[in-house]
């Protein structure tokens, strides 16, 4: 397969952690015979620094004309520190977001092994773990209006939902229980926020089209608590913009470390990969990041081709360097294994034995190979 892959490293740890989802793409492409080709482009913060804008218009014309844009992270503290700066790294990704129609947000959460007693939370609780939050991603109070009064006293951000908004990503995530656990938990605050009760109508009408699956409604106060006292009852989760952004942080210390979750978000014509961990200042330039989120975005971009086979020889080489320690030191304190070796380590394992067996039956009907 031919793929156009936009490669968008970012600001602070971005950089580190895509180039060893690269390398892995690379040894996927080698392993299996495909084609992809990256080409790389600005955005956020040191897009602004480079051109005064987090997302270029040529960064822009790139991911439009591609078939996937891996987005590493965005974010630089000199912004964070300055609340009137107008020009901010997030309005990059945020308006890649929107012009790129990318309304699904896909989120896994599910627990490595080797990763459960190191975890804050006890082995009981977490372990079995295994649900996708599916957060709505071009709506809601990010994008409504934003307004603050001429003396700077008094602000406000809007949270508007259309039927339609909610309607195209409910349908998805009814389509993704359907396939897994049948269970579907819409997240909102409709006991206080209008916006929330017409999600609660629409959701509570397309799940009429789906009664196999079983639909229940949480308040994200009690959402939030839940995950973190049984994360096991949980299959698909629904939510707003915001909501959704919140508990995916939660998912983090479910699943041991926020370094380990990736994410996909799609639209109907384009498709961004991107680990859920921010931009990590503290850590730029010194190589100890945990490159998994961004190597396990790398595995849903191969997913979402089709490249089932290829995106589990990622997870089986991730799951051999977590079982063999090779981990950065959020894994392990201890351990003294770079960004760079552990991204090395995981694209050197992809083809391990299983792969070389497909590939050999493979080769075997093609009558290449008489090895076994
Ligand atoms: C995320 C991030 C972003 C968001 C920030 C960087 C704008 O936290 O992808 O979860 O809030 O969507
Ligand atoms: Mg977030």
């Amino acid at each position: 397969m031919k793929l156009k892959i936009a490669l968008l490293p970012g600001d602070g740890i971005g950089p580190e952690v895509t180039a060893q989802a690269v390398k892995c793409l690379q040894a996927v492409e080698e392993t299996f015979g495909h084609q992809f080709t990256f080409t790389r482009a600005l955005v956020g913060a040191s897009a602004i620094s480079a051109k005064g804008d987090p997302l270029p218009e040529e960064t822009l014309e790139l991911c439009k004309n591609s078939d996937a844009v891996l987005f590493g992270a965005i974010g630089d503290p000199k912004y964070d520190k300055d609340p009137d700066a107008k020009i901010r790294p997030e309005q990059g990704l945020l308006r890649l977001r929107k012009a790129l129609d990318l309304f699904s947000n896909i989120r896994p959460v599910k627990i490595f092994p080797t990763i459960i007693k190191k975890s804050t939370l006890k082995e009981k609780v977490i372990k079995g773990t295994d649900f996708i939050i599916y957060r709505e991603l071009t709506g809601g109070i990010y994008f409504g209006e934003k307004k603050l009064s001429d003396d700077g006293t008094k602000a406000s951000d809007l949270c508007e939902y259309s039927e339609h908004e909610i309607s195209r990503i409910a349908h998805l995530a009814f389509k993704a229980a359907k396939s897994r656990r049948k269970k579907l938990t819409l997240v909102d605050k409709a006991n206080v926020l209008e916006s929330s009760r017409l999600w609660r109508k629409v959701v509570s009408k397309i799940g009429e089209s789906y009664p196999e699956v079983e639909l229940e409604f949480l308040f994200v106060d009690n959402a939030a608590m839940q995950l973190i006292l049984n994360p096991k009852q949980f299959d698909i989760i629904l939510s707003d913009n915001m909501f959704g952004d919140i508990l995916s942080d939660v998912g983090g210390v479910i699943g041991g470390s926020i370094g380990l979750l990736p994410s996909a978000s799609v639209g109907e014509n384009n498709a961004m990969f991107e680990p859920i961990h921010g931009s990590y200042p503290q850590a730029a330039g010194k190589n100890i990041a945990n490159p998994i989120a961004s190597i396990l975005s790398a595995a849903m971009l191969l997913n979402h081709f089709g490249l089932d086979e290829e995106s589990q020889s990622v997870v089986n080489a991730i799951y051999k360097s977590m079982k063999k320690n090779i981990v950065t030191p959020d894994l392990d304190v201890k351990s003294k294994y770079s960004t760079d070796e552990v991204g090395e380590f995981i694209a050197g394992n992809i083809v391990d034995s299983d792969n070389f067996q497909s590939i050999n039956k493979e080769n075997i009907g093609l009558g290449k190979s008489t090895i076994i």
